[in-house]
């Protein structure tokens, strides 16, 4: 397809955030390097226009990495029987809220792997507790699957988010990044529940995992545009050496900033975060991320001392700094690209 006809292609999604097939598949297979930089401003401007040049901070609190599951590309994987797992305790987490809080925070992230220990009750009481200490705060939670009842309890405890990242929306795919015991429709149902609630609520998905087809991408913006989340989490696939994949390549800078432009063209309200993924693969992958659409920053506000334990994937970024030092360092990566992190819950402005 002619550049011409490519740029045109970007006017209309911008337009009417959406495409056809085919038009997606032209703009995520495109190498005109013009292309690309056009889909990237276009995505910049459309992000300034409904968020200014803010970004919100979110402290993610990475609780436990024990996980009853067996994600073939995770590296906290029940099978690994490498890692060393941890859990902080309630005032542990709390404490990690109070040094957040100081420093500007007002969403906690509540992180971990599906870990039967956290059952019902104990979480229960950890988000009623934070919710007490910080009204002013967002609470949320990303604690995987789980059932309607329990996501139910969670909300009236008051949390107010919840991620969950559907990982793929193609049911063949979904079952070769998973093993058997995990389903597709259970996910999904997952994510249904969480919308009924009232949850404000991301899904995500990797970008070049194993077996990932372009064509899949396409049903994954088809998957989100039913959906119509207040929060996309993507970032690349990363091996681990560890995993059932660990000889699979990891996943490309450049298709991962492509992906976040798109989305933010079809989702100009959507909460978009420069994960650590992005910022792993690249120095300045996140910084590339935000300039790209992306709107949110995650740091790392667990203890020190755990932090190279929560590893998804290899050479995970920020394991050895502290809370404050994170905090600093991205202060300077936001404004080193004409942004600034601003101290707010950061909830979605749906238009
Ligand atoms: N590479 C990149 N992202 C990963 N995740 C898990 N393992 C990896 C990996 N190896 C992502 C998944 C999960 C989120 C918490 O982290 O999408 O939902
Ligand atoms: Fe963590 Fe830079 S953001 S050290």
């Amino acid at each position: 397809m002619k550049k011409e006809e490519l740029i045109e292609i970007i006017e209309k999604l911008k337009e009417n955030r959406d495409l056809s097939d085919a038009e997606f598949l032209a703009l995520l297979t495109t190498d005109e390097e013009e292309v690309r930089q056009h889909l990237f401003e276009c995505a910049d401007n459309v992000r300034r226009e409904n968020y200014g040049t803010d970004v919100y901070v979110r402290g993610l609190i990475e609780f436990s990495n024990y996980c009853k599951n067996n994600c073939y590309y995770c590296g906290i994987r029940k099978g690994n029987q490498k890692v060393m797992r941890y859990r902080l305790t309630e005032d542990e987490i709390l404490e990690c809220c109070k040094e957040g809080y100081a420093l500007g925070f007002r969403t906690f992230v509540l992180q971990s792997g599906e870990d039967p220990y956290f059952t019902d009750e104990r979480m229960i009481s950890i988000v009623s507790n934070i919710r007490r200490n910080y009204p002013d705060c967002a609470i949320t939670l990303s604690i995987g699957e789980k059932e309607h009842d329990s996501y139910q309890a969670f909300f009236d405890a008051g949390a107010d988010r919840y991620l969950l990242r559907h990982e793929t929306a193609t049911k063949s795919h979904y079952e070769s990044l998973h093993p058997e015991e995990m389903s597709f429709e259970h996910r999904l149902k997952c994510l249904q529940d969480l919308k009924e609630i009232g949850y404000q609520v991301g899904a995500g998905f990797m970008v070049g995992s194993p077996y990932q087809k372009t064509k899949y991408l396409i049903n994954d913006i088809r998957f989100l545009q039913k959906l119509q989340p207040d929060m996309i989490g993507i970032g690349p696939f990363l091996t681990h050496g560890d995993t059932p994949f660990s000889n699979q390549p990891n996943g490309s800078l450049e298709f991962t900033l492509r992906m976040l432009s798109i989305l933010r063209l079809c989702f100009p309200y959507v909460l978009l975060p420069a994960t650590t993924a992005l910022g792993t693969i690249h120095p300045l992958g996140r910084e590339m991320g935000l300039a790209c659409g992306a709107n949110v920053v995650m740091p790392n506000l667990s203890p020190r001392r755990v932090r190279k334990l929560y590893e998804l994937y290899d050479n995970k970024i920020c394991t050895g700094e502290e809370s404050a030092q994170c905090r600093g360092c991205l202060e300077k990566r936001v404004a080193s690209k004409g942004y600034q992190i601003v101290t707010d819950r950061g909830d979605v402005k749906k238009s």
